[in-house]
């Protein structure tokens, strides 16, 4: 269905076309004098040029075409010229009603689909995750879940890094403990064990190990990276173990990030795009791209117009070696033969921005994607802690995950037990689903370039803009529903909206109706908190609502109806909008 603000401007336009002006005038837009009116035309300003006239008596004759319009209540010209408008509650009432008729609220699905990929997560194999894998799953989730609902074909891609130096730590302690291993005895000629030699367990315990003894042995440091530098090569025995690296690791990594309700589609890693790159580095040599320049093969980048330098971009380094970049170019490589995408979205640390722009302008200048692939960097900013600084544990090292997490629901769970009974059971579970709302709303409300503090009082709390409220506010909903059953309410039946009561009511069906162009918005900036702001505003509408009206007491049954249909929809919406963000909301609180 259309959106609001298009109906509107649709019946704006007509009004100046029929008063005797170009209709490109009727833009309408929410109003931001919202005391006076709800929405607000300015064209006659813009048209007064055009037509060399005063604006008020543009307007003026405008606002005269719209009368008895049946979209508007209400149509006004204020000095020097704007039109300022009012809705007709039943045009509301009815627009409600076909929302929640509708699919998806009404959504208008694309004509022609994109296929888009959104690069996310970037966890690296045989490390633990760590709070700096936060907020690239938090952001890249919802950022996926945004795209594919506003109908596109979207892969979300883990991206693993599984080619880098800690493969070779790995490796050779391995080799230290277990050196009768056939992957070690370069004469081995049978089939390499299915079976890791380790358990994750173990490779937990030897990724940081190995990792230690790189900054104080100097010998075992040099036989890591001849040890990353055979398998980069193909070692057949090294090749196997790092399979084993990987597959050990990408099965803890998927139960962490199962329990943050962040699910990839593909988990292919950096490895996948080796095949690609002498084909790659090839065709940018034969096509003039690269040249050599010390003896390393580099792309120049600068374009006209540019602020700053840009360094060339490496794609070989003297050595032989390829490196990040060569990594991330032959994964476009690769993505385009694979998926052949209109857009890929990189949810990464805004300070990887040089790399990027050195990718993506390396890929466009040699021809890698098509000129309307949109590649788009989404670089995030930096969780700190309360003093300012990256967030680290209180002895200064960096905090696993797990641990994070464990201690945002041991946070809520003591304020859920504080003044309830509840069972043990459901307490821990509600944590569970709570501290995920709080952890992930906290960062995802923010601006995702912004760097933000991370609280987690703040973010625990069921009052203001927290996750907590949103979930507090759908519990509240969902327990008016169950209390309507009760006494005999049908809730599954499709009620009616009827025209606002009461300003609270009409505020709130307001907010509900700016939904489906919040979304396009959100999916247009790639920006998830746009749906926060939204829905943290349609639960202060609600709130205020609830407040103001007996909604169980109504004696008017149609009224009463009325309300519960509207409730309804915001429920739905809320869940809708938490979804997108990547979290649940339990059944009590
Ligand atoms: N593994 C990388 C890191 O830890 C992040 C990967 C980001 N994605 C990408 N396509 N470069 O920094």
């Amino acid at each position: 269905m259309k959106k609001i603000l298009e109906q509107i401007s649709e019946v704006v336009s007509e009004a100046f076309e029929a008063a005797g002006y170009e209709r490109s005038y009727g833009k309408v837009t929410l109003s931001n004098r919202p005391d006076l009116c709800e929405y607000q035309c300015n064209g006659a300003m813009a048209a007064a040029k055009a037509y060399k006239k005063a604006p008020f008596e543009i307007a003026n004759a405008v606002v005269e075409k719209l009368a008895g319009n049946e979209l508007l209540a209400e149509a006004v010209c204020v000095m020097p010229g704007f039109i300022n408008m009012k809705i007709n509650p039943e045009f509301l009432a009815g627009y409600l009603n076909e929302m929640a008729a509708s699919e998806k609220f009404g959504y208008e699905l694309p004509e022609n689909p994109l296929s888009i990929v959104v690069d996310y997560g970037g966890a690296n194999v045989a490390k633990p995750l760590h709070v700096g894998h936060l907020r690239p799953a938090i952001i890249g989730e919802s950022v996926k879940r945004i795209c594919k609902y506003v109908g596109h074909n979207v892969i979300g891609d883990a991206h693993l890094g599984d080619w880098g130096l800690q493969m070779g730590q790995v490796i050779e302690e391995t080799k230290d403990r277990q050196p009768d291993l056939p992957y070690f005895d370069p004469d081995f000629k049978g089939e390499y064990p299915e079976e890791a030699p380790f358990t994750i367990e173990e490779l937990s315990e030897i990724y940081p190990t190995a990792s230690a003894k790189c900054k104080v042995d100097e010998e075992f440091k040099q036989r890591a990276q001849e040890a990353t530098f055979k398998f980069q090569n193909g070692d057949p025995g090294y090749t196997a173990l790092c399979r084993h690296i990987t597959n050990v690791s990408k099965q803890d990594l998927k139960k962490n990030y199962d329990n943050l309700l962040v699910f990839f589609d593909l988990w292919k890693g950096e490895s996948d795009a080796q095949p690609y790159i002498d084909d790659m580095i090839d065709d940018m040599v034969k096509k003039g791209v690269a040249y050599e320049s010390q003896g390393a093969l580099v792309v120049d980048i600068a374009m006209e117009g540019d602020k700053k330098e840009y360094p060339p971009c490496i794609v070989r380094k003297s050595n032989g070696a390829a490196i990040y970049q060569t990594t991330d170019l032959a994964t476009i490589v690769e993505r385009k033969k694979l998926y052949d995408p209109n857009q890929i979205i990189y949810v990464v640390d805004k300070r990887q921005d040089l790399h990027f722009i050195q990718v993506f302008r390396t890929a466009r200048k040699a021809g890698l994607v098509a000129d309307d692939c949109k590649l788009d960097f989404l670089g995030f900013g930096t969780m700190n802690g309360k003093d300012g600084k990256p967030f680290k544990t209180r002895d200064g090292g960096v905090l696993k995950l797990e641990t994070l997490i464990a201690d945002i629901n041991q946070a809520v769970y003591e304020r859920i037990i504080e003044n309830r009974e509840i069972s043990e059971e459901e307490a821990r579970e509600n944590a569970r689903i709570i501290g995920l709302a709080a952890l992930k709303y906290g960062d995802l409300s923010n601006q995702a370039s912004k760097d933000y503090v991370f609280d987690v009082d703040r973010f625990i709390s069921f009052e203001g803009n927290t996750g907590p409220y949103l979930l507090y506010t759908i519990v509240r909903i969902k327990s008016i529903l169950n209390k309507y059953a009760d006494n005999g309410g049908n809730v599954d039946v499709a009620n009616k909206v009827l025209a606002p009561v009461n300003d609270s009511e009409r505020a709130l069906m307001l907010q509900i109706t700016k939904l489906n162009e919040m979304l396009e918005n959100a999916y247009a900036e790639i920006a998830p908190h746009k749906i926060c702001q939204y829905c943290y505003e349609l639960a202060d509408a609600f709130n205020k609502f609830y407040h103001e009206t007996k909604i169980l007491t109504e004696e008017n049954q149609e009224r009463k109806e009325s309300f519960i249909a509207l409730i309804k929809l915001t429920r739905d919406i809320m869940l809708t909008c938490i979804d997108l963000l990547g979290f649940e909301a339990p059944e009590r609180m």
